[in-house]
């Protein structure tokens, strides 16, 4: 038997119960692994929510780091005790022992220990799609990004500083001004208080910037729209705040001639190779120092609940995870 958060029902954080089960075999294209640390990421909460709706009953969490245990007879990328972190798949990661594909599954290079590894995958990988490939940053772009002290938000912030670019953030409280400067904002805005889309126009002197990333959704959309030059991008990648109303096309986007795009890390990693490539940029990146994670807070699995109320709160400053 193995220990498991599992849902049964979609609800708020009471929904989430440690239970044991029992785990198979792996498949013959999966691998069984010991977590040994797992990340917290705002997704959780949204199929915890049924926001994004999962076949229940379901585990929860997307990333994790451990030792593999055991392989399929398909497997030959991977051996057993190597040590692996991995992102996407299944919700399943939090427990103490999962099974998942070993299509999304890396190697974790020396230096960098499970804890790291099990709370950037997902983070550092968006960042890489996002800033790699959603829209392909230079150093002469003035962008804009949203809740930048948040675990997406701090990897965000760091890689596009070592680009080069001049990088906006927003932040919901004072206290977090300091952090999201810290990870390489050159300007941050509390948008709880100030008016982003103005003070946007103010920094920029009217200009606009090229491109905006929303993981903030509802309560954001319509100012990130404001912010963009013409023939800007907006990239809505998340909604912390709630999903976006339907979009107004000559409103939103015609009007400046703007391009639109809302993507997912399914599809950006969807091929082994993109995984790989995803990862060992990520990996080069911490390694050379140009972005470093300090882990904000860790939990055990018993401590899920508390977990997800801090993270929906919006107490969790940076990366987060569960220590097994
Ligand atoms: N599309 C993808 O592939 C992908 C992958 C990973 C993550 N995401 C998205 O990226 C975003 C960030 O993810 P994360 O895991 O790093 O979370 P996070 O940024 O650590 O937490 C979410 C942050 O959103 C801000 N926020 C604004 N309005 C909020 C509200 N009404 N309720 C709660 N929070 C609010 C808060 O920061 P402030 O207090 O500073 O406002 C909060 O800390 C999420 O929307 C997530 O779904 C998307």
């Amino acid at each position: 038997m193995t220990k498991a958060i599992i849902i049964k029902k979609p609800g708020g954080p009471e929904v989430l119960e440690l239970t044991d089960i029992q785990l198979a075999s792996p498949g013959p294209d999966q691998i069984k692994v010991k977590n040994i640390a797992i990340g917290l990421n705002y997704i959780d909460t949204y199929h915890r929510s049924g926001l994004y709706p999962v076949p229940l009953p379901s585990g929860i969490g997307l990333e994790g780091a451990g030792v593999i245990t055991e392989i399929g007879s398909n497997v030959g990328e991977l051996s057993v005790g190597d040590n692996v972190a991995y992102a996407g798949g299944s919700p399943n990661a939090y427990a103490e022992e999962r099974i998942l594909p070993a299509q999304i599954a890396v190697k974790i290079p020396d230096g960098i220990s499970h804890k790291i590894a099990a709370c950037i995958m997902t983070k550092g990988l968006t960042t890489h799609y996002l800033l790699c490939k959603t829209y392909k940053l230079n150093s002469n772009d003035v962008v804009l990004f949203h809740a930048a002290a948040g675990g997406v938000g701090q990897v965000f912030s760091q890689w596009a500083k070592a680009i080069g670019c001049e990088l906006i953030g927003t932040v919901g409280s004072d206290e977090k001004i300091d952090i999201a400067k810290k990870n390489g904002c050159d300007h941050v805005v509390n948008y709880t208080k100030q008016d982003f889309a103005k003070e946007v126009k103010d920094i920029t002197k009217g200009a606009g910037v090229s491109v905006v990333y929303d993981g903030v959704g509802k309560n954001t959309f319509q100012g990130s729209v404001e912010c963009l030059k013409p023939r800007g991008t907006m990239v809505s990648f998340g909604n912390a705040s709630g999903p976006l109303d339907p979009l107004n096309v000559p409103k939103d986007i015609q009007s400046k001639s703007l391009f639109f795009t809302r993507p997912t890390m399914k599809d950006y990693y969807a091929k082994r190779n993109e995984v790989v490539e995803g990862a060992n940029k990520l990996f080069e990146q911490i390694k050379f120092g140009k972005i470093k994670i300090k882990i904000f807070k860790e939990y055990s699995l018993e401590e899920v609940k508390q977990a997800h109320l801090d993270l929906e709160s919006r107490k969790i400053n940076g990366p987060a995870i569960f220590v097994v």
